[in-house]
């Protein structure tokens, strides 16, 4: 029966930046599918401060709350242009982006390969493939990102683990509200992406739980753009 594959009774996940946007719709989504979801922000882990990872992680093993489900799914990005983007803005911007889920990654791995069951789901965007012209550090950020995806993916795929990177194209949440108001720039917007609409944070949430659960349990080291079409060519 293909709805029992998408039972997530009994599993953990750890959805980061869960309490807004595409993160708590992704949350939503798997915790009505029976996982237990670890809501997540800046006030619980930020993930800018690395040791505040280490501590998070550490607490989750003490309580016996280690993932089996890891969505990466909390960035930051700034809208400089690449001339003048600051270094220390461009370190924030890897390290919440990259290296807090390459190191959440490690700090779930030894679980899920025990177990031999876990899934690591990374939130990519649609800059990996039509990078926006002053956001040139995020997109490279996202770029990574994929990149370890397919590295990690080949190497745990006997191992029960799948790997993957769920891109969105352009999602009405709180940090592009206010530019999709815009009477200019919200039409120019929609007229760009073949669908000819954004989408809503809910959109994103049928793809992560088809990766989190038995359902997509064949699917690793892909990126399952929900964009629209808008990475599509011409
Ligand atoms: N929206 C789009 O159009 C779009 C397009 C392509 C890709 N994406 C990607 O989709 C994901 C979600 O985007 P969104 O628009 O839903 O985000 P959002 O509405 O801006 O929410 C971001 C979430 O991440 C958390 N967060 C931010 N910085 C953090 C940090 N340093 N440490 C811990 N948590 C942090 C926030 O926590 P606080 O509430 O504490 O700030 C919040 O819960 C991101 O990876 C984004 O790059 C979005």
């Amino acid at each position: 029966m293909i709805r029992e594959k998408f039972d997530l009774s009994g599993k953990v996940a750890l959805v980061t930046g869960s309490t807004r946007g595409i993160g708590k719709a992704i949350g939503d989504a798997l915790e009505e599918y029976g996982a237990k979801v670890l809501r997540h922000n800046t006030k619980v882990c930020d993930l800018s401060d690395p040791a505040a990872i280490e501590a998070y992680f550490r607490g989750l093993e003490a309580d016996g709350m280690l993932p089996d489900i890891l969505v990466a799914n909390a960035s930051i990005q700034a809208k400089i242009p690449w001339t003048e983007f600051p270094m220390d803005e461009a370190q924030k911007e890897l390290q919440v982006n990259f290296l807090a889920t390459l190191r959440m990654f490690q700090l779930c791995y030894a679980k899920m390969k025990a177990q031999k069951w876990g899934r690591l789901i990374v939130v990519g965007s649609v800059n990996e493939r039509r990078p926006h012209p002053d956001m040139c550090v995020y997109a490279a950020t996202k770029s990574a990102q994929e990149n370890l995806v397919r590295g990690i993916a080949r190497q745990v795929a006997p191992e029960g683990i799948t790997v993957n990177n769920l891109c969105p194209g352009v999602f009405c949440t709180d940090r592009n509200k206010e530019c999709l108001a815009d009477p200019v720039y919200g039409p120019k917007v929609k007229a760009a992406i073949p669908m000819h609409d954004y989408a809503m944070p809910e959109d994103a949430a049928g793809a992560a739980l088809l990766l989190a659960s038995d359902a997509g349990r064949y699917i690793t080291g892909a990126t399952i753009m929900v964009d629209g079409g808008l990475s599509l060519p011409g």
